[in-house]
């Protein structure tokens, strides 16, 4: 075990689950393989660590940051919550339901802080490319070593891909969209409402980043938001401001023509139209080709590459569940490479794959979502040792979730959840979600008279 090699790809919150899960094996007395995990960024996070560039980074990388300013949880945060390490552990006192990016970021830090996790990892290194030998069966990975603008190469034994898939842009064209006088932009290269205020905005897609951007945009003051949805609206009752169309067919200058027939002038267009799984470091034959959806094909229990169980993608689901799911995902993929959980023949694995694509095709709204990726973490954690959590009750947060957006789409986070890990119930936020402009830390964990007085000054 000593000397096989694991390799990491990613410090966000899948490449620290699987991290944290060698550590939890270490804890308790087991000899763990050598972990290096490189990632590219300068701090861990992922998309948590937010970046207010877009392009290209300082070393000429593509950015991998989607998240913007005012970012606030868009799930309860007790959906969430790592089986492991609870919110009250972290914060010490009962928090809202619904916290914005940067409490987010210190909770995930606060678990990987406890443990040597930033020991393993290569900070501004990008994996460039990666080669797999049959007979030696190690991989071979090249590396740029952005600081010093070094390439080098290393040899590992097992890859773990946690790159994430919320990154690459899917960018559609439409006739007239190279003429738009104003900006065009991806929801990537978002990165908050400021530069929308008294505009009419037109948003394409109808999926979660349209449904944010859009109440973002429309909470900090856009003048109108659009949204332009292609093959069914999001339908909940918006606030006069925000109104949904069928799909932009055209644009004509600064006019969209959707169709529906109607059309209407705008200053700027983001497209929320999706990402692409991709893995430029990757050969054809070990790249997992996928759409956005809850379970990817050719992923044995929806991590172990089918060709080359050596090759592991934690997170590469659609996310109901994100941290949890991770982590059980990152505590099975460790038993398989310390030796502890055995995968079945190639024939087996075809089967429960197929299986589980089978119960996935009767899926067909987002409540059976919920329930389908419910399924699927229990089927993992009854493989693991990832302390178990109620997965049932949080599925039927999610669904409580859906609910309360249906209802309001401007209030849901002002809701509160009970934690189904230590029992705690949230605390409402000092401030209406509608009315708090502020996202800090600071601020958010501010006692109520103080940020009442914030409040005041603010307006
Ligand atoms: C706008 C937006 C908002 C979201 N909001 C929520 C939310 O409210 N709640 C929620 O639970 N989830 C949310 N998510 C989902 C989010 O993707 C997950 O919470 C989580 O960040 C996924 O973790 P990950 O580690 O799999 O991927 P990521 O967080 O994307 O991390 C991947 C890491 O891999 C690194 N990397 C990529 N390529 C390379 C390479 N070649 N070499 C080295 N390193 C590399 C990246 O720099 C990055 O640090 C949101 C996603 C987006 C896009
Ligand atoms: N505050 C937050 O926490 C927050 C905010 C934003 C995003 N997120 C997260 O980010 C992740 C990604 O969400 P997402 O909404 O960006 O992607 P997504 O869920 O994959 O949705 C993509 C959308 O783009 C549409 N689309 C794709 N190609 C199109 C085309 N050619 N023309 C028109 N429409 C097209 C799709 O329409 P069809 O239905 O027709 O396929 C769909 O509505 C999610 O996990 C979400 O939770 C979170």
């Amino acid at each position: 075990m000593k000397n096989k090699r694991i390799a990491i790809i990613g410090a966000g919150p899948s490449g620290l689950a699987q991290i944290r899960a060698f550590e939890s094996a270490k804890k308790q007395g087991k000899e763990i393989p050598e972990i290096v995990c490189f990632e590219k960024q300068d701090n861990w996070g992922g998309m948590w660590n937010y970046t207010w560039r877009t392009g290209v980074g300082k070393f000429g990388e593509p950015i991998h940051g989607s998240m913007y300013k005012y970012l606030w949880s868009n799930g309860p945060k007790e959906c969430l919550e790592f089986s492991d390490y609870s919110f009250d552990e972290h914060f010490k006192k009962p928090i809202s339901s619904y916290p914005p990016r940067p409490v987010l970021f210190d909770y995930i830090q606060g678990r990987i802080n406890k443990s040597n996790a930033r020991d393993y990892i290569r900070f501004n290194t990008t994996l460039r490319w990666l080669t797999f030998n049959e007979e030696t069966e190690k991989f071979t990975l090249f590396l740029d070593d952005l600081k010093n603008n070094k390439t080098y190469e290393e040899k590992f034994d097992y890859v773990v891909v946690a790159t994430g898939h919320f990154s690459t842009p899917n960018m559609p064209f439409f006739e007239g969209i190279d003429e738009f006088p104003g900006a065009v932009m991806h929801a990537h290269d978002f990165r908050g409402a400021d530069q929308f205020i008294d505009k009419d905005l037109l948003l394409i897609g109808s999926s979660y980043s349209a449904e944010d951007i859009g109440v973002q945009c429309y909470k900090h003051g856009s003048k109108s938001v659009t949204l332009s949805y292609r093959s069914n609206p999001i339908g909940l009752s918006w606030p006069k401001g925000i109104e949904e169309r069928p799909l932009v067919t055209h644009f004509e200058g600064s006019k969209a023509f959707f169709k529906d027939g109607t059309s209407k002038e705008f200053d700027a267009v983001v497209m929320c139209t999706g990402y692409q799984h991709k893995f430029p470091f990757l050969p054809s034959y070990l790249r997992l080709k996928t759409e956005n959806n809850l379970y990817p094909d050719h992923l044995y229990k929806g991590i172990f590459f089918q060709t080359q169980p050596k090759l592991i993608y934690l997170g590469m689901q659609d996310q109901y569940y994100t941290f949890n799911m991770f982590d059980a995902q990152a505590w099975l993929s460790r038993d398989y490479m310390m030796g502890d959980f055995k995968l079945p023949s190639k024939e087996e694995q075809r089967k429960d794959i197929d299986q589980w694509l089978e119960k996935y095709s009767k899926v067909d709204d987002p409540k059976e979502d919920v329930d389908f990726q419910a399924d699927y973490i229990k089927d993992l954690i009854q493989m693991t040792d990832y302390p178990d959590f109620n997965v049932e009750k949080v599925g039927e947060m999610f669904k409580q979730w859906l609910q309360d957006k249906e209802d309001n789409i401007l209030t849901y986070r002002d809701k509160t959840f009970r934690s189904v890990l230590t029992g705690t119930m949230a605390e409402e936020h000092h401030t209406e979600w509608m009315d708090e402009m502020d996202d800090s830390l600071e601020r958010y964990l501010m006692k109520e008279d103080k940020a009442e007085k914030k409040t005041a000054v603010l307006s």
